[in-house]
């Protein structure tokens, strides 16, 4: 048997499409444009690509994408300045700041500054309150894509047993709380579980989230399981190269999942697609108008 390989890349070419077509009702019905303010501190390679893709993906959409570059010396000061004149700019729907921030920042405090009707990365307590109290906020993306794509998969997922490898606040608790709302039987295992093969074994659903490479081992998934791999790990090939792998051990995993996301072009695509769909969202609340439908 070999898993179908569930295509991130195309879901999330299909959000996005629909958002564009959101994004052109909400111009021509109530010429409301949404913005989206992503702020880069620093010149960490990896968070410039993630943000210039971000801008890109802004405008593509139709919707107003600004940019906010800053040193890495700024002071938590300086940054909390600008995210409250973001805060007040009626342009602005979404905000994010982009992490990790420089050691010097406080990073709980720079994303308590974020007013939580603009915060699109869903980080801010009222937002994670929200989604633990059945409210309604504004979601993590990386999670809310993942919970899109099982969704497009499996349609009911009432009962089903979800196993989330990793208790991240970005990804494995928000996770967890959106797989409750799907009537899921929700364990969150992590790096002190015991035993966490016998766990994952009885696994309808997997979600790795954990950060290390391959820890996921293949044997341990169940026949038919569905399987998403949220980690992107570099590692180090023989001939001296690297290549990107997952949590999972994918290889292997593939011959026993009966669907999996591969790493790269699985759940990475729909991160930023969904912080589009937060834009929207956001832009509509803000303005008190409804969501137009897709
Ligand atoms: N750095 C890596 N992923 C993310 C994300 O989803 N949001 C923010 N703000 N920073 C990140």
């Amino acid at each position: 048997m070999s898993a179908d390989v569930i295509d991130g890349k195309a879901f999330a070419a299909g959000l996005k499409q629909d958002v564009a077509r959101q994004v052109a009702v909400l111009k021509e019905k109530y010429d409301l444009t949404p913005g989206l303010a992503v702020v880069l501190v620093g010149e960490d390679p990896a968070s410039q690509i993630y943000v210039r893709n971000k801008n890109k993906s802004t405008k593509e959409s139709g919707m107003n994408g600004f940019e906010y570059r800053r040193d890495p010396d700024i002071s938590e000061a300086e940054l909390l300045g600008l995210v409250k004149k973001l805060n007040e700019d009626p342009l602005v729907h979404g905000i994010l700041v982009q992490l990790p921030l420089p050691g010097h920042i406080n990073e709980a405090a720079v994303i308590d500054a974020i007013s939580p009707a603009k915060d699109v990365d869903g980080f801010h307590v009222i937002n994670s309150g929200l989604l633990a109290t059945g409210g309604q906020g504004l979601v993590p993306c990386t999670p809310l894509g993942c919970v899109m794509m099982l969704k497009g998969r499996l349609g009911n997922m009432s009962g089903l047993n979800a196993v989330i490898v990793g208790r991240s606040n970005i990804v494995g608790k928000p996770m967890a709380q959106l797989l409750l709302n799907e009537n899921c039987t929700v364990t969150v295992a992590h790096s002190r579980t015991r035993n966490l093969d016998a766990v994952v074994r009885g696994a309808d659903i997997v979600v790795a989230a954990v950060g290390v490479a391959e820890l996921v081992k293949g044997s341990w998934i169940r026949d038919g399981a569905t399987v998403i791999d949220v980690g992107i790990n570099r590692i180090e090939k023989a001939d001296g190269k690297t290549r990107l792998v997952g949590d999972v051990e994918y290889a292997e995993a593939v011959k026993h999942a009966g669907a999996i996301t591969p790493v790269p072009g699985g759940v990475g695509p729909m991160t930023i697609a969904v912080l589009l769909k937060n834009t929207v969202t956001a832009a509509c609340r803000q303005a008190g108008v409804e969501e137009p439908e897709i």
